[in-house]
């Protein structure tokens, strides 16, 4: 049985489900050009501010048993670089994306607008969850600052775009959050960014294990995946029909895929896995995907997309 995963997020076309999540192996032009060269479906390139940055002391980045923990910092290059970096990677034949991460409203207005102006670029991310940056609290759980993020970007955004957002534990936020989403522009959502400020502790050496922010940082990997996988399906639930979901939080297997794709998923980003696997995780996630959606009798992915059963 030939089985096609081939999906679509607004109007992009991708030939998988999968690529990279923003933040692991997507900063330098020698990292986008190998997921160019994987089967990541697109290429996400590392959130962006004004000025290049260097990012929070080391280490800052560890795994650990249930996943790993961040405080990266925003290291990047400075989106002037990777405006420059778009028509080099139009070569591979997918869809780029850019994640955009302005220290405030005004750095991400002008980041979007020279960004549009970039012909090869085909979509925006922005970043409204990073839980890194020392006194610059997560704009998307200040619902009257992402309303108004969402209305200026909207107004000058001429290519599609969509928001990264950090996990929510409470109806009351998903619906909030889901109102304001389906006032605006977007045409996706991606969620969830890491559960910020976690604590991982080394009971041997009776210490941290990452050293900014005293030990706090951004907690991603399979720990997560029940968290990404509920806030897929409520905002499945409440959003727009319009309005794609890619799914991200634990992704290891083509069995997790899956699962987010029935949560309702339209796509998903792969974040510690590909930290801890190399781009190589991608071929190996599309051969299990099709394993499962054989052993299944699917041939589609719109076949299950967002069919979870109730009991
Ligand atoms: C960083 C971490 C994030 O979770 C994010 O969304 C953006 C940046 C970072 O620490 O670099």
């Amino acid at each position: 049985m030939s089985v096609n995963i081939s999906t679509g997020v607004g109007t992009l076309c991708f030939a998988t489900p999968f690529f990279n999540a923003s933040g692991p192996l997507c900063t330098t032009l020698l990292e986008l050009e190998d997921l160019g060269r994987s089967e990541a479906c697109a290429i996400l390139s590392k959130s962006c501010t004004v000025e290049p940055r260097e990012g929070n002391p080391l280490p800052r980045y560890a795994d650990f048993e249930g996943g790993s923990i961040n405080s990266m910092g925003l290291p990047n290059l400075g989106y002037r670089v990777y405006m420059e970096m778009y028509p080099y990677l139009w070569r591979y034949d997918k869809p780029i994306i850019s994640s955009v991460s302005g220290l405030s409203l005004k750095d991400t207005l002008l980041i979007v607008r020279e960004m549009c102006g970039v012909d090869e670029l085909d979509a925006i991310e922005i970043n409204l969850s990073c839980p890194n940056v020392v006194g610059k609290p997560q704009v998307a759980y200040d619902f009257d600052q992402t309303r108004e993020v969402l209305q200026e970007v909207g107004r000058i955004c001429t290519k599609p775009w969509g928001v990264k957002l950090p996990p929510y534990f409470d109806f009351v936020h998903f619906e909030e959050m889901a109102k304001i989403l389906n006032e605006s522009g977007v045409s996706f959502v991606t969620c969830i960014n890491s559960l910020g400020n976690g604590l991982v502790i080394d009971a041997e050496r009776e210490c941290v294990v990452i050293k900014p922010k005293g030990g706090f940082g951004g907690v991603g990997g399979r720990m997560i995946k029940p968290i990404g996988l509920s806030n897929v399906r409520k905002f499945r639930e409440l959003l727009r029909s319009d309005i794609s979901i890619i799914g991200v939080g634990g992704i290891v297997s083509g069995r997790d895929v899956f699962e987010y794709i029935l949560a309702g998923a339209d796509a998903v980003q792969i974040g510690t896995q590909l930290q801890q696997e190399g781009v190589s995780v991608f071929a190996r996630l599309g051969r299990e995907l099709r394993e499962v959606m054989e052993r299944k009798g699917y041939s589609s992915l719109g076949e299950f997309k967002g069919k979870l059963k109730m009991l």
